[in-house]
Parts: C-alpha cells; sequence; structure tokens
C-alpha cells in the first residue's frame, strides 16, 4: 500500500512538470543544407531567428567531438581547488578575462535583485588572444578555443545569411575578437524554493550569441538533462523549453542585433531552470559577438527607451556605449 502511495505521488510529480512545462519547438536545419544555400533550409532558420529568437544546426564538422573534449576539460578545471581557480581570476583595474564566481545579478519576478552565485564562467577571446588567461594545471586552453573557433565561424555565417553583419547595416566585425565564456553551475546546497534559477531571465546585451547544449553530471557520471532544469527561452508571453541534443550547436539575438536593425529582429529573452537534484552539475559554452565599438546606429527601436541607450529614438548610440552600460547594469561589484 505503502509503495503504491508512493508511485503515485512520484507520477503525479511528473505530471505536475509536464503541466507546467512547454517544450519549444527547436528549428534544426542541417549544416550541410545550410552552406549548400538550400533554401528551404535557409527559409527555416530566418523565420525562427526573426520569430522565436533561436535556431539549432546539427552536424557542423567535428563539432561533437570538440565539445566533448571541451567539456571533459572544463570538468578538470572546475574540480581544482578554490584557490587554484581563483589564481585566475581578474586581478585589481584588470579586464574581466579568466575565472569568475558569481559576479551577476538578476531582477527576480518579486523585484528582487539575486546574485547568480552557483555559477562560474572562464571568459576568454575567440580567437586566442595574448590578453586571455589560462590555466597551467589544465589544458582548457586548447579545447575551449577549438570549440570556439567553430562556434565562430558558423555563427558568422548565420549573422551575414540574416543580414546581422554585412553592408545592409554596414556592420563588419573585421578584427573584433568574440568573447568565450565556459559556463558551469555547480552543485546547490539550497532548494528550488531559494532560487529556482541557475540564471534569471535576461537578454544578452551584444549582437548574437552562439550556445552549446549543456552536459550533466551527478557523481561524476553524465545524466540526461532532468525536464525542469535548462535553457528556456521566451515565446510570447511564455517560456519554452529548449532541448537540443550535442549534435546541434544553437543561436540567440543580443539587444544590440535588435537596436540595429531597429526591431527588425528581437532579442532573445532566455534564462536558465536549476535541476530538482542539489547534487547535479551543469557545463556549456557560450560565444559572444560584440560589434566593434565605433560601430556608430541611430537606432528606433523600442529599446532606445532603455536607459543604456543614452538618448531618444534617432540619437547617436555607439556600441562601446551600449556596452559599457550594460555592464554597470549587471555586474556586481566587490565592495573591498
Ligand atoms: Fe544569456
Amino acid at each position: 500500500m505503502k509503495k503504491w502511495h508512493f508511485s503515485l505521488m512520484f507520477l503525479f510529480a511528473i505530471f505536475a512538470y509536464a503541466e507546467e512545462i512547454e517544450i519549444l519547438d527547436l528549428d534544426v536545419i542541417s549544416y550541410e543544407a545550410f552552406i549548400q544555400n538550400d533554401p528551404e533550409a535557409v527559409s527555416t532558420l530566418e523565420k525562427a531567428l526573426f520569430e522565436k529568437g533561436i535556431v539549432g544546426i546539427r552536424g557542423i564538422p567535428e563539432y561533437r567531438e570538440k565539445l566533448r573534449q571541451y567539456v571533459a576539460r572544463a570538468r578538470e578545471f572546475c574540480a581544482l581547488p578554490e584557490e587554484i581557480k581563483e589564481s585566475y581570476a581578474p586581478n585589481e583595474g584588470e579586464m574581466f578575462l579568466g575565472y569568475e564566481k558569481g559576479k551577476e545579478k538578476f531582477k527576480r519576478p518579486d523585484g528582487r535583485w539575486v546574485i547568480d552565485d552557483l555559477k562560474n564562467s572562464y571568459y576568454a577571446y575567440v580567437p586566442d588572444s595574448r590578453e586571455n588567461k589560462w590555466p597551467k594545471e589544465v589544458d582548457l586552453q586548447s579545447p575551449y578555443q577549438d570549440l570556439g573557433i567553430i562556434m565562430a565561424e558558423t555563427a558568422k555565417l548565420v549573422m551575414e545569411k540574416i543580414d546581422l553583419i554585412g553592408p545592409r547595416l554596414g556592420i563588419f566585425l573585421g578584427d573584433t575578437p568574440q568573447v568565450g565564456r565556459m559556463l558551469y553551475y555547480q552543485k546547490s546546497a539550497d532548494t528550488l524554493q531559494d532560487n529556482p534559477y541557475w540564471c534569471g531571465a535576461h537578454y544578452d546585451h551584444g549582437m548574437f550569441t552562439a550556445i552549446t547544449p549543456a552536459a550533466y553530471f551527478v557523481e561524476g557520471v553524465e545524466v540526461t538533462e532532468p525536464i525542469e532544469a535548462g535553457l528556456f527561452v521566451r515565446i510570447g508571453d511564455r517560456f519554452k523549453k529548449v532541448i537540443a541534443d550535442p549534435e546541434v550547436l544553437m543561436f540567440q539575438v543580443g539587444e544590440f542585433g535588435q537596436l540595429a536593425t531597429d526591431d527588425a529582429i528581437r532579442a532573445t529573452e532566455h534564462k536558465v531552470h536549476k535541476a530538482n537534484c542539489a547534487q547535479i552539475e551543469r557545463y556549456a559554452m557560450a560565444l559572444f559577438f560584440n560589434a566593434p565599438f565605433d560601430t556608430l546606429i541611430h537606432s528606433v527601436s523600442t529599446l532606445t527607451q532603455d536607459a543604456r541607450y543614452g538618448g531618444q529614438a534617432g540619437d547617436p548610440c555607439t556600441y562601446q556605449h551600449w556596452h559599457e552600460e550594460s555592464f554597470k547594469r549587471y555586474i556586481v561589484k566587490d565592495d573591498k
């Protein structure tokens, strides 16, 4: 009788989740069809990015293997003692490059600002740069760069295809590097009730973002993504869960992309839900595309109403201004 009761409770819990969680119908096109300019694939890609703000590409040569190597090395780095990892954090007055532990804040639905203290990151430019910091204990550099380059090259083709870069807007990336971010959400001691998110709802502030599906581990064993956890993207007034296998690389739109196109394309609002199990760890990689700092726009987007724009619709704004104002809003300052 007791056993029955338990099973029923378990089933009920699953149905309760299933009711709450809506799965996004993620559009995924094949890399082959994309580079062959297959009209159907290109139209699916454009429609997905303009209407949902997210699309996937499957079958990019070497991608899956490079992602696997990257996750393995990211796990080795994350397993290092905290004081070693901290030695790769930016020093006072230095840029953001290197290790970072929980520096972002986000607004909860109840209006409270919360720090994402379970989020660990490792920032580096892609392609590699002398400014990057790399650990000596673990070769994070090679798999990070190998994966980052694949992500960068594919994303640039996508951005060109939808005219986010190129002659139409007059924005060319030139030698502007991309910013890579290793994302690691560590085990949590608290409960879902304290904070249901690994990362609260937000928009990326740059032009565009490439993002890998996440890998999850419990006690060193890889597990499938729990239904309640992972990336959620806002479609209309609902957040929907994104499900993608490790063959897929995904792309999202950033706020400067929306500004530069006067709302023709919209920035993707997204968040990352925690797993119900506190022992679970999550690894992923994101690559952010900044515009060159001197990019000047006179946007009439609704986003010009955001104080970060620093003017009215039609007024000038450089990417550098937008970028710096965005950092001021979301990064937690050390009080030392
Ligand atoms: Fe994001």
